[in-house]
């Protein structure tokens, strides 16, 4: 079965560039390649751009691209999709090349959050080089992950398992009558995960992963020292192990920017179950937000 191999993208309308451009490269270490006051292409790897801010009237992520294989597994993807009820677009030439993929199609999951589904995302010819110094952990684990909140968990499972193809990691069971599902598109141990909690829906976090901790504890030196607002404190995860911290971008959702997390062996990975998202730390500024 065609399946998604793992997170290449994310589009971000935002209203705040000049803020945005400050976060992302100064804070995360990612390279701007497009700079202009419209819009901010920004690299982390060898690829042409991992992440896109669009100046907008509105903060939100736009679309989430995930990557397959070849046209065949796109096509393969599209039709199995259509045929469980989803409305599917095949983006026209202009889409294509504006993304810079060689094939690509989109539709709205159950929460109404914008997926793409692509493959042959461009290679930069210049080298990745971090205004920080930074190096990120990519290549067959994808970009990182995405965590979304959904008031319907059934629907975003059936989405992703049955249809795009992720494999079940584990499930923490974070508060009484509110879980979070962790699923794996790759080695990478979750590149998506989603959490019913009772009214809250929307996108929840972008995490990024380092090649070094003493990268994580420079950016944590200085988003105390101000570079952003914190979400939650430097901690360890319990089920992927990821050494992080996370913290609010200019668009208001977060994003965890973190070291060491776990690999998956899907021949030898059996789920487990956990009670709490950390072992110590990740102590959130606002209390009534989930740990996750
Ligand atoms: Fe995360």
């Amino acid at each position: 079965m065609a399946e998604v191999i793992g997170l290449g993208y994310v589009v971000v309308e935002a209203q705040d560039l000049d803020a945005w451009r400050e976060f992302a490269r100064d804070l995360l270490g990612l390279q701007p390649t497009v700079d202009t006051p419209d819009r901010l292409l920004l690299r982390m790897d060898e690829k042409a751009y991992r992440l896109d801010i669009r100046r907008g009237d509105t903060d939100q992520v736009t679309a989430i691209g995930w990557e397959v294989k070849g046209p065949n597994e796109l096509e393969e993807i599209a039709a199995r999709l259509e045929s469980n009820g989803y409305s599917v677009k095949r983006a026209t030439d202009d889409a294509v090349t504006e993304r810079q993929v060689s094939g690509l199609v989109e539709f709205d999951d159950p929460a109404g959050q914008r997926l793409e589904l692509f493959w042959g995302l461009l290679e930069a010819r210049q080298r990745f080089v971090s205004p920080t110094g930074a190096s990120f952990v990519t290549g067959r684990g994808g970009m990182g992950h995405v965590f979304q909140f959904t008031d319907d968990g059934p629907a975003q499972g059936r989405l992703y398992q049955d249809l795009l193809g992720f494999r079940l990691s584990d499930l923490i069971e974070f508060a009484p009558g509110a879980s979070g599902t962790f699923l794996h598109a790759n080695e990478r141990h979750h590149s998506f995960a989603y959490a019913s909690v009772p009214g809250l829906s929307g996108f929840g976090h972008l995490m990024f992963e380092v090649t070094e901790l003493d990268l994580v504890g420079r950016a944590w030196d200085k988003v105390q020292d101000g570079a952003a607002p914190i979400a939650a404190t430097f901690g360890k995860h319990t089920n992927d192990e990821m050494l992080s911290f996370y913290v609010v971008t200019p668009s208001g959702f977060q994003v965890e920017y973190g070291f060491g997390g776990k690999l998956v062996d899907d021949a030898t990975w059996a789920p487990a179950r956990y009670d709490a998202a950390s072992y110590w730390g990740h102590r959130r500024s606002d209390p009534s937000e989930p740990d996750v």
